[in-house]
């Protein structure tokens, strides 16, 4: 946390770059969802930084015998990891509110969010690519059709799709798993069209999503990081405000509106 005076300062620029650009993007990571009690994965406090990243073998287990994963997903015992409890149990923070006032109020265009918590959706925002998806949802491996996963009737495992016949799997992008082609699609249309990009709570590691603000920065388009800690896009961001999505968040949109 800098001091005070340059947190005031940083708002107060981001304010200025954000009231006069037309189309603002935003790429969110689980930082701004720690504020609902969702544990982040890096970074102080993260839950890898804690014990380490896991076995990330999800996309090979789920393509070799489909099954066997939806079997292992549905056991009752994979909803007590500490992780599925805390999105469980989530509500939408002030960051989530904050954004989706600015959209509401024409000052955010779209948000392209890493986390699978639904969050987003919740507090109201509504332009919004979940580019890891969404863990309410399942998604058709043929066709790609999302539904959400309490709606659909399990006959057999694996669940298949209503309109296609195609074997259905969670909506969350495994870590291998090709990331689905519309959101992918919809993630580099609205980098090439954003005029100022906010980068929030992320530490900006992982790809594709950490492109984004970056392809925007290589046409001039300034880069606005809100997080605690440094990240990878710190030293090409424009404005850094040092603090919480939590705490900067209904600071710019009360400065928005005056
Ligand atoms: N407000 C803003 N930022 C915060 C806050 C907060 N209250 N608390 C923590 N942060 C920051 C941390 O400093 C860190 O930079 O949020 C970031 C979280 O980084 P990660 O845990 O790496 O999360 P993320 O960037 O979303 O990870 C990307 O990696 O683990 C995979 O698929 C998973 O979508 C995830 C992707």
């Amino acid at each position: 946390m800098t001091a005070h005076g340059t947190l005031d300062a940083a708002i107060a620029r981001m304010t200025a770059i954000i009231s006069e650009s037309r189309h603002v993007v935003a790429l969110v990571g689980a930082g701004l969802s720690a504020e609902s009690g969702i544990p982040t994965y890096r970074g102080s406090g993260g839950v890898w930084t804690k014990f380490g990243e896991p076995t990330i073998d999800g996309w090979e287990l789920f393509q070799e015998d489909p099954a066997a994963w939806w079997e292992a997903a549905l056991n009752p015992e994979a909803q007590l990891t500490d992780f599925a409890r805390a999105v469980e149990g989530a509500e939408p923070n002030a960051g989530h509110i904050a954004m989706a006032a600015l959209e509401a109020e024409g000052k955010l265009a779209h948000v392209i969010t890493q986390n699978i918590d639904g969050l987003h959706r919740r507090a109201g925002t509504t332009q919004l690519t979940e580019i890891h998806g969404n863990r309410s949802f399942v998604r058709c491996m043929n066709c790609g059709e999302r539904s959400l996963l309490a709606q659909i009737k399990i006959r057999q495992l694996p669940p298949l799709c209503e309109a296609c016949g195609g074997v259905l799997k969670n909506d969350t992008v495994m870590f291998g798993e090709p990331i689905p082609e519309p959101a992918l699609r919809e993630c580099y249309r609205q980098a090439a069209l954003a005029d100022a990009f906010l980068v929030i709570g992320t530490s900006a590691v992982v790809y594709p999503a950490a492109d984004f603000p970056v392809m925007a920065k290589r046409r001039g388009v300034p880069l606005i990081e809100i997080n605690p800690e440094e990240t990878a896009l710190t030293g090409i961001a424009d404005v850094v405000a040092r603090a919480t999505a939590g705490e900067v968040l209904p600071a710019l949109v009360e400065r928005l509106r005056t």
